[in-house]
C-alpha cells in the first residue's frame, strides 16, 4: 500500500509560498492592498461587481443574513443536503432555520418543492450549489423574488461553475437569479487561503451592508476628522487577511486548471464505475458546468452486503480516503431539539444519505491516484 490518498486536499507551489512572504515582508498583514486585489481577482474572474472577502465561509453567510436584513420571526429555507453553516447562519441572526427536501437527481434544493411548501414567513433562500453543481437558479429566484426573499446562493463547492440560462453562459458569482453568493476557501475547495470565505454581489447597497457587517458595523466618513470611527451597527471582526489573499490570488490564476483536472478526473471515474453493480455515479449535468468539488458516488449497501462503515474501512486499507456528504440538516440534534424536525421530513435526502460515499477528487491527485482509486472502488465492489 502507498501513502493515503484523502478525499480532497489543497494544490500549493512556490508561487504560492512566494506570494505570502513577499506580503510577510511588507507593510499590511491585514486590511491592507492584498485584500483589495483579492477581491478585484474575484471580481474580474466571475464578474461580479462587488466582492467582499471574509475570514471563512460561515462568516460569509452570517454577513449575508445580516445585510439582507434577516432577523428573529423570519424563516430562512435550504437544502438539507449541505454543511451545518448553511442552515446554521439563521440562527445567528435569531431567524428559523427550515428545510426545503432535494431534487433525487440534482442533489439540490428542488424548486418545485420549494414553491409548494412555501410560508409566508419565509424570508430568505439559501441555496447551495450541491459538489459544485448549480441550483437551478432562474426557477429559486422566481418563487423567493415572487414572495419578496432574498436570494442567497450558498457557492462554496462551486467558484468556477457555470450555469447555462436561454443559450447564455453565466459564471456562480454573476448571474441576475442570486442577491448575494457566498463562497469558502477551506482547504478542500476549489481555491484555498487556509481559511476564507466571500460574499459576491451586484447591488452597490448590499455590498456596503457587507462591508459594514465585516468590520464591527464601523465607519469612517469624516474626512475632517480623520481619527473618528463610527459604530452604525454591532457588526464583527470577520477580516481576513492579507497574507490569505497572496495565497487567494496566487491560487485564483490556477482555477481553470484545477477545475480542468477536477473534470478529467471525474470523466475517469465516471467511465471506471459505470458498469459497477449497486454504485450509482454523479448525474450528467447539461445545464452549465461543475467546479467538482466533490465526487459523490451513491452505493446500495444492503444489496452490496457490507456497510457504509465496512465499505469505509476497506477502502481506507487500501489508501483511499472517504467521506459522507452530508448527513442531512434537520436531523443534527440541535435542529431535532428545538424544532422537532424528524426523519421523514426531507425524505429525499435522507435516502440519498444513507447510500452516499465522498471518492478522493482533487487537482494534484496523480494518474496512479486516480487508477489506484478507481481499483480499489471496484476491488471492494466485487
Ligand atoms: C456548502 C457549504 N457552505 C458553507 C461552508 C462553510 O465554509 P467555511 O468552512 O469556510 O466556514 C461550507 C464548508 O465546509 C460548505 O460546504
Amino acid at each position: 500500500m502507498g501513502s493515503m490518498i484523502p478525499y480532497g486536499r489543497q494544490s500549493i507551489l512556490q508561487e504560492d509560498i512566494d506570494a505570502v512572504v513577499e506580503v510577510l515582508n511588507g507593510d499590511w498583514l491585514t486590511c491592507g492592498p492584498t485584500v483589495e486585489r483579492f477581491e478585484a481577482a474575484l471580481c474580474d474572474y466571475t464578474g461580479a461587481k462587488h466582492a467582499i472577502a471574509v475570514s471563512n465561509g460561515t462568516a460569509a453567510l452570517h454577513v449575508a443574513m445580516l445585510a439582507g436584513g434577516i432577523k428573529a420571526g423570519d424563516r430562512v429555507v435550504t437544502s438539507p443536503n449541505t454543511f451545518l453553516a448553511s442552515a446554521n447562519c439563521a440562527e445567528y441572526v435569531g431567524a428559523t432555520a427550515d428545510f426545503i427536501d432535494i431534487d433525487p437527481e440534482t442533489l439540490n434544493l428542488s424548486s418545485d418543492l420549494l414553491e409548494k411548501n412555501w410560508q409566508a414567513d419565509t424570508r430568505a433562500v439559501v441555496a447551495v450549489d450541491f459538489a459544485g453543481r448549480p441550483c437551478d437558479m432562474p426557477a429559486i429566484a422566481a418563487i423567493a423574488r415572487n414572495n419578496g426573499a432574498v436570494v442567497i446562493e450558498d457557492a462554496a463547492h462551486a467558484l468556477g461553475s457555470r450555469l447555462k440560462h436561454d443559450g447564455q453562459t453565466h459564471t456562480v458569482g454573476a448571474h441576475p437569479w442570486a442577491d448575494m453568493t457566498t463562497l469558502s476557501f477551506h482547504p478542500v475547495k476549489t481555491l484555498t487561503t487556509g481559511e476564507g470565505g466571500a460574499i459576491l454581489t451586484d447591488s452597490d447597497e448590499l455590498a456596503e451592508q457587507c462591508r459594514l457587517f465585516r468590520n464591527h458595523g464601523m465607519v469612517r466618513n469624516r474626512p475632517e476628522e480623520p481619527w473618528y470611527y463610527g459604530m452604525e451597527t454591532p457588526g464583527f471582526n470577520y477580516r481576513i487577511t492579507d497574507l490569505q489573499c497572496a495565497l487567494g490570488i496566487s491560487q485564483l490564476k490556477r482555477l481553470d486548471d484545477f477545475i480542468a483536472r477536477r473534470q478529467e478526473i471525474t470523466d475517469a471515474y465516471n467511465q471506471a464505475f459505470q458498469s459497477l453493480e449497486n454504485l450509482q455515479t454523479p448525474a450528467l449535468f447539461s445545464g452549465g458546468s461543475s467546479a467538482w468539488h466533490l465526487y459523490v458516488v451513491q452505493i446500495d449497501f444492503p444489496m452490496l452486503g457490507k456497510s457504509r462503515a465496512q465499505v469505509m474501512q476497506e477502502l481506507r486499507e487500501l489508501g483511499v480516503g472517504t467521506q459522507v456528504h452530508y448527513i442531512p440538516v434537520h436531523l443534527q440534534p440541535y435542529y431535532r431539539n428545538k424544532y422537532g424536525y424528524a426523519e421523514g421530513k426531507c425524505p429525499v435526502a435522507e435516502a440519498y444519505y444513507e447510500k452516499c460515499i465522498s471518492l478522493p477528487l482533487f487537482p494534484t491527485m496523480s494518474d496512479d491516484d486516480v487508477g489506484r482509486v478507481i481499483q480499489s472502488v471496484e476491488e471492494i465492489m466485487r
